[in-house]
């Protein structure tokens, strides 16, 4: 089958290639990215030797160049990971969010309509429910949980959802939906906790947490979250939602000070800086559906896939030093204040 993938340059689309190259070989992938800030064609080096890939540098927006690929390459499936994914960049400029991640889904689906009713599946995000209290562990957003957006980053998502399941309804599209809680794993932009407390910690950087670092989030390993969506494109029912996650709640001051402890830097790098608005204090997934249906869990605990990713970033500093090294740090010094 031809696989059609936007966003494959960026964190998740890039692993969830890798992923598929090496899990269906009889599968051909069709990577469409706008390489944003946050695409980056050095992430996508390997799999640019697979004759079984093939790249396009184009905006999902961009209704004539997408109707133009999906003539000439005929996917059998869509899966959409592009989008404007930082909470922090939403709330600083919210437009691009909501062109990329609303209108960019209502064009490939406008395109899988017009080239033969093409299964499409929508990446979204936890986020679209909103948060959860933090004296309350015994709540868990299901997919039946209101949609409560916080963000213009959430609030983007969660229309385009609304978008994805009402195709669905009117035009009978062969559609799925998963809203996964927070990845972590290799080339995972470093704008994103993890990712950006490593770096700052191998760089003996102050560690910049939001508030008093209470806030929790329920971290899932990358690769988790690829078998997850590859679950969902080829067995999930048409018109459902799949949340995914994985039970593994932390506070950010925690998984700041084990990322420390694990590079032997000191505590004194943590610096309190001012909280993010709207800020969400907690996110919590109930998997019981995909893993009733679909028989999904989560298989690499938390301690392994911190010391998979930490490795990886030590033995990739060329790939994250050139980011920080170019736009990023004009974000950095408005965001951060230098
Ligand atoms: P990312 O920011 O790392 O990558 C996004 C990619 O999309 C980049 O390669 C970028 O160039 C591309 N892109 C942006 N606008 C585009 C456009 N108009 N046309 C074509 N390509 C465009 O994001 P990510 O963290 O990999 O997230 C991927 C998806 O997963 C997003 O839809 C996000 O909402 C969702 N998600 C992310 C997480 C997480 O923890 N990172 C968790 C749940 C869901
Ligand atoms: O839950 C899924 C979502 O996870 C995805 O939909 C988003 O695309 C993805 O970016 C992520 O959103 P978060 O806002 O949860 O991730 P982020 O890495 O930006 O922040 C994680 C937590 O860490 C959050 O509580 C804010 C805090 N934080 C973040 C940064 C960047 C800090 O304390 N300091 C920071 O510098």
């Amino acid at each position: 089958m031809n696989i059609l993938i936007t966003g494959g340059a960026g964190f998740i689309g890039s692993n969830f290639i890798y992923y598929m190259l090496e899990k269906h070989p009889e599968d051909r992938i069709i990577c469409i990215d706008k390489l944003t800030y946050a695409g980056n064609m050095s992430t996508l080096q390997e799999a640019l030797k697979s004759p079984r890939f093939v790249f396009y540098k184009a905006d999902i927006c961009d209704r004539e160049e997408i109707y133009r690929i999906f003539d000439s390459e005929k996917p059998g499936a869509v899966i959409n990971f592009a989008a404007e994914s930082h909470v922090d960049r939403s709330i600083e400029d919210p437009e691009i969010f909501l062109r990329t991640n609303i209108i960019g889904t209502e064009v490939l689906m406008d395109a899988c309509r017009r080239y033969g009713n093409i299964r499409f599946h929508q990446i979204s995000t936890d986020e679209v429910y909103g948060d959860l209290p933090l004296d309350r562990p015994d709540v868990f957003f299901t997919e039946e949980t209101p949609l409560h957006a916080s963000s213009p980053y959430s609030s983007s998502k969660a229309s385009a959802d609304l978008l994805v399941l009402a195709y669905f309804r009117t035009y009978g599209l062969p559609v799925t939906v998963s809203r996964c809680s927070n990845n972590y794993g290799p080339y995972h932009f470093p704008e994103k906790l993890i990712p950006l407390m490593i770096a700052n910690a191998l760089n003996d950087r102050p560690l910049p947490v939001y508030g008093e670092g209470k806030n929790v989030r329920d971290w899932l390993y990358v690769e988790d979250h690829c078998r997850a969506v590859d679950l969902i494109v080829r067995n999930g029912r048409p018109g459902e939602v799949y949340n995914v996650g994985g039970h593994n709640e932390m506070a950010n001051i925690d998984i700041v000070k084990l990322i420390l402890n694990k590079l032997g830097k000191p505590e004194s790098l943590i610096t309190f800086v001012e909280d993010r608005k709207g800020h969400d204090l907690r996110y919590a997934i109930d998997p019981s559906k995909i893993h009733g249906e679909l028989g999904w869990l989560p298989e690499t605990k938390f301690g392994d896939g911190l010391d998979r990713t930490i490795k990886w970033y030590l033995e990739n500093r060329s790939w994250w030093e050139d980011i920080i090294s170019g736009e990023y740090m004009d974000y950095y010094e408005r965001m951060y204040g230098g």
